[in-house]
């Protein structure tokens, strides 16, 4: 029987890149999204025609903490236990702070914060013994956001779990980490505008975003070496702030 993992926001982007590289690698997957089905059906699609592995895809949106039951069922349903978990899937609200309303500030914790903290919770006996969590932080976590508080306060913290999860989750043999990606080519960056990708060009060593797949392999780094806990690994391509 192939290996499991789930990994939240894994059908586009950061997270259909780790799908990919854990399918090449034997595992079978669980994907959630939030709701471009058609993105979520191809990416299922282009994996299984590629590496024949099981995609299981379900539409969990992390703003809405009831979303932790539907994983959590289907999980049981499935009796699937989970060899790897991905917290992949993340919020920004770009409000200024004069005009940011409390409700966006807390969609955006409940989000990155509240739902993994919750999932994990709930999945702590679906997650066999052995098992790995990565989470996907951010640069913006370590340097200040220049634009969102809301985000950099929210991935900061996501780099604050990590580190406070390593004691919780000992007694399940659960190691958790994370990575803190700098600047990603996703959609997410897609749209920002030609010069302020270029302002952030000219702060990388390596003069250009990071593609999906450059990130993989500090996720299969995580996941698989047995003495790394409550890590985070930084890949930003020479990031100076500046
Ligand atoms: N791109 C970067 O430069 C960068 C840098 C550092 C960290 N990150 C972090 O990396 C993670 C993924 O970002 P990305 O750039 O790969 O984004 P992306 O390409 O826009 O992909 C986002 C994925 O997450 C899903 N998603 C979005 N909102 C969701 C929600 N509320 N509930 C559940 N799933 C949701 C999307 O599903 P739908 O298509 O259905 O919406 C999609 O599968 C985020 O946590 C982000 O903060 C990104």
């Amino acid at each position: 029987m192939n290996k499991l993992a789930l990994i939240t926001g894994g059908t586009k982007g950061i997270g259909k890149a780790v799908a990919f590289r854990l399918a090449s690698e034997g595992y079978d997957l669980l994907l959630t999204y939030s709701s471009d089905n058609i993105a979520a059906q191809k990416c299922s699609d282009e994996i299984q025609s590629a590496h024949k592995n099981k995609v299981h895809l379900l539409q969990a949106d992390a703003t809405d903490l009831s979303s932790i039951y539907i994983i959590t069922e289907f999980l049981n349903e499935n009796q699937f236990k989970l060899d790897t978990l991905i917290l992949n899937a993340g919020l920004t609200n770009r409000s200024s702070f004069e005009e940011m309303k409390i409700e966006d500030w807390k969609t955006v914790f409940d989000a990155n914060i509240h739902f993994p903290v919750f999932l994990i919770q709930s999945l702590l006996h679906h997650l066999k013994s052995g098992a790995s969590i990565v989470f996907t932080g951010s640069l913006m976590g370590i340097f200040p956001h220049s634009v969102s508080l809301v985000y950099g306060v929210t991935k900061s913290s996501v780099h604050a779990l990590v580190k406070n999860l390593v004691k919780f989750l000992k007694p399940y043999h659960v190691r958790v980490n994370g990575v803190a990606p700098g600047f990603v080519d996703t959609e997410w960056q897609k749209t920002k505008p030609a010069e302020i990708r270029k302002n952030i060009e000219n702060k990388l060593a390596e003069e250009r975003f990071c593609t999906p797949e450059e990130l993989t392999d500090a996720y299969m780094l995580l996941i698989n070496n047995t003495y790394m806990n409550g890590e985070i690994l930084i890949i930003d391509g020479g990031y100076s702030y500046k």
